[in-house]
């Protein structure tokens, strides 16, 4: 029978001796090994002993094998760690050094504010309605009573596949579309999505942005219910303190047309830099839905009638980051989006 301390020397002498990883993993099989290691078999022998001798041996077999592993622990350590220092010496580029770990990204800035508008809405009962960003000139134009000679739609120049086909111009089609999908009002809807016009890129405008279309249709909507709506959703979004006014304006859908401007952030409305003197900053525009929309719609604008608005994401994150260059948004520069 074998002497555990005497296996434990020996062993302990071995993996001081070993140069390489392989050849600890031979001394682990030679006394750990499950079946044939000569310490197991030691322990496995032991049952055959009488009572008085089994404690002890059990004992130190138990302290043998304890002392083995440590010694293997430790000299493993050691390898690796001159096997680096070797590697150091002798190879310009370590390839089996493990890289920096992968920063952790996170939410685009203007799908953040996507989120946000979102939410506010959602919170007042819209829910979110989706078009298609390849768009029948019918949707984008004649439907929102832009007749195709009609001069409004140079507001509109957009991207053509073919003269039915188009890059939509605004989510303003996508008005139609839900009055047409959901039928019968109440409706509540909110369409954010992509947009492209014929534009040169500058520090404003881009050919590709984003719009959030809000619509309502319902009995006897007012103005003010329009008003309030979108100050709500800008209060909720930039606080308390903002301020919502419209203008008259134009727009062939709606009837009347506003442009809606918020108060400046910057100067609370005394006028400053930033909002060029004015007090106010343009977001986007809105209006009571002209009642030909409705019936292209195929809704009654005998019994119903709506409010609507479009603004750009865009510009409305600018407004929230005080970025001045919507370009950008879609440079993918790190150093600019990390930020946010
Ligand atoms: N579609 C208009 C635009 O892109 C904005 C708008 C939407 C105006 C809804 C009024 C009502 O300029």
């Amino acid at each position: 029978m074998s002497d555990p301390i005497a296996l434990s020397r020996q062993a302990t002498a071995a993996i001081a001796k070993a140069q390489r990883v392989e050849e600890l993993e031979a001394i682990t099989v030679d006394y750990l090994g499950r079946k044939s290691g000569q310490i197991s078999l030691l322990l496995a022998g032991i049952g055959k002993l009488e009572p008085a001798e089994r404690a002890a041996l059990g004992q130190a077999a138990n302290e043998a094998k304890r002392a083995i592993e440590a010694a293997l622990a430790e000299r493993r350590a050691q390898l690796e760690t001159s096997r680096i220092a070797d590697l150091a010496e002798t190879e310009a580029i370590d390839i089996t050094f493990p890289g920096p770990p992968l920063a952790r990204g996170h939410v685009h800035v203007l799908t953040q504010v996507r989120r946000q508008i979102e939410t506010v809405l959602e919170s007042l009962g819209y829910q979110v309605e989706l078009g298609p960003e390849v768009e029948t000139e019918w949707y984008n134009f004649e439907a929102l009573n832009i007749p195709a000679e009609h001069p409004a739609r140079e507001n509109w120049d957009s991207f053509y596949f073919n003269p039915q086909l188009l890059l939509r111009a605004h989510t303003s089609p996508v008005q139609i579309r839900a009055m047409q999908r959901i039928k019968e009002p109440p409706i509540y809807i909110i369409t954010p999505g992509r947009c492209y016009r014929r534009d040169a890129p500058e520090a404003t405008r881009l050919p590709y942005f984003s719009q959030v279309e809000g619509l309502a249709v319902d009995e006897g909507l007012t103005v003010g219910d329009m008003k309030g709506t979108l100050l709500f959703m800008i209060q909720s979004l930039y606080g308390k303190d903002r301020q919502v006014r419209v203008r008259p304006s134009y727009f062939p859908f709606t009837e009347p047309s506003f442009e809606f401007d918020v108060s400046c952030g910057i100067c609370g409305g005394m006028g400053c830099k930033s909002c060029r003197h004015k007090g106010w900053l343009e977001v986007g525009g809105c209006g009571m839905v002209h009642p030909q929309v409705l019936r292209n719609g195929g809704i009654d604008p005998q019994r119903w009638n709506g409010y609507a608005w479009g603004f750009g994401i865009e510009r409305m994150a600018m407004l929230k980051h005080d970025v001045d260059d919507i370009r950008l948004f879609y440079e993918s520069d790190l150093r600019f989006l990390g930020q946010f």
